[in-house]
């Protein structure tokens, strides 16, 4: 296939085109600084927000991955979530319209998978019964009681960008949402590497109680699933891309200190949670609201998960990255092929 990735410099970028470029797709990433990707990826450059040259590169494309967006990874401050927001909400329609008039003149991509995100979904604690949420049943938030304000606008920021993929011209394009847990890679400064440095530190204990539920995604699942939905003509709209089991923060800290054979992991309260937010330059809203989310429309649709339980997940993934760090040879890849066994 033919793929374009739009903000494909990134964590969940690399992973994705370093597998697809495996299994031999021709890949283009579309970012706003000139860089040298792997060799077999093409790297043209965009602003994230008008048509350009870029523009082309979709036409005759087989499909298009949109993951631009500004770092979630940092302090919520009103100017950051409003980047957030307009980096993404731009980059969408940017890539809506190119699509649009690429199918007006020469042949639009069949399929455009957009990325989104698991935050959409209410923290059901705060509700008092934390159910899971799938794509069926799911409650969308924003309107949960006692919780901070700008939790909301994390949830604002998802349906907003969903709705600029939705409001696209786009006939001649199936268009599916990236519902997606956190991507949990072995890669250096993705939310993995983060946890892993807390639970070596000792410093990876429960957090506020740690009854939260953390949901998440194991990478090579992740790659699976993309490929997965570029092959099922038959999907469109919102799909959770979630492992079937989330789990409660503290024992998801429990199984990765125990991968990385740490016993101790010190628990911190909710105000020491913010004091290390405030160091680490990140934001406590990824660690203290409750994301309980299945993937019901994969499940429904036949994917099988490789990594449905965090416990091997974990094992697998921290075997990876001591693998990776310690020099001997980069860790083994997820293969994209992987996926066709998912279809049978
Ligand atoms: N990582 C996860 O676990 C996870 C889970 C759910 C959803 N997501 C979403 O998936 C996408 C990719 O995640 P990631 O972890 O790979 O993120 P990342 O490492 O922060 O990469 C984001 C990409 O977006 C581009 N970008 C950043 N700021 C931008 C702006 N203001 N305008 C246009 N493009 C911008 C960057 O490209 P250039 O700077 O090269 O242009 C970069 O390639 C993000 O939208 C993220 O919210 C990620």
């Amino acid at each position: 296939m033919k793929i374009v990735i739009p903000g494909g410099t990134g964590q969940v970028g690399g992973v994705l085109r370093r597998a697809l470029v495996a299994r031999g797709d021709e890949v283009t990433v579309l970012s706003r600084r000139p860089e040298r990707l792997e060799p077999g990826v093409r790297h043209v450059v965009w602003d994230g927000r008008t048509p350009g040259a870029w523009v082309a590169e979709l036409d005759g494309a087989d499909a298009v991955i949109n993951l631009a967006g500004r770092s979630v990874s940092c302090r919520y401050t009103d100017a950051n979530l409003r980047q957030m927001m307009s980096s993404r909400i731009d980059s969408t329609r940017a890539v809506g319209e190119a699509i649009a008039s690429v199918g007006r003149t020469g042949r639009a991509p069949r399929v455009w998978l957009q990325m989104s995100t698991a935050t959409i979904y209410a923290d059901a604690r705060s509700r008092g019964d934390d159910r899971s949420h799938d794509e069926a049943t799911g409650i969308i938030g924003g309107e949960e009681p006692g919780v901070p304000l700008y939790w909301e606008y994390s949830v604002r920021i998802a349906r907003r960008w969903e709705q600029a993929q939705a409001a696209a011209d786009t006939p001649h394009t199936r268009r599916v949402a990236l519902r997606a847990a956190m991507v949990m890679t072995p890669d250096k400064g993705g939310v993995f590497d983060y946890l892993s440095w807390m639970a070596r530190l000792g410093l990876g204990g429960a957090v506020a109680g740690g009854e939260q539920y953390v949901s998440w995604i194991h990478g090579d699942d992740f790659v699976r699933a993309v490929c997965f939905l570029l092959e099922r003509d038959d999907l469109g709209g919102p799909v959770n891309l979630a492992a079937p089991e989330p789990v409660p923060q503290r024992d998801l800290m429990r199984s990765l200190r125990r991968a990385w054979k740490r016993p101790v992991g010190l628990p911190a309260t909710r105000f020491m949670a913010e004091i290390g937010a405030l160091v680490l330059r990140t934001d406590t809203e990824l660690l203290l609201k409750s994301r309980r989310v299945t993937p019901g429309r994969l499940i429904g649709a036949g994917f099988r998960f490789d990594y449905p339980a965090w416990d091997a997940a974990a094992a697998d993934l921290v075997a990876r990255h001591a693998h990776s760090r310690s020099g001997s040879g980069s860790s083994p890849r997820p293969s994209a092929t992987s996926s066709a066994r998912s279809t049978r």
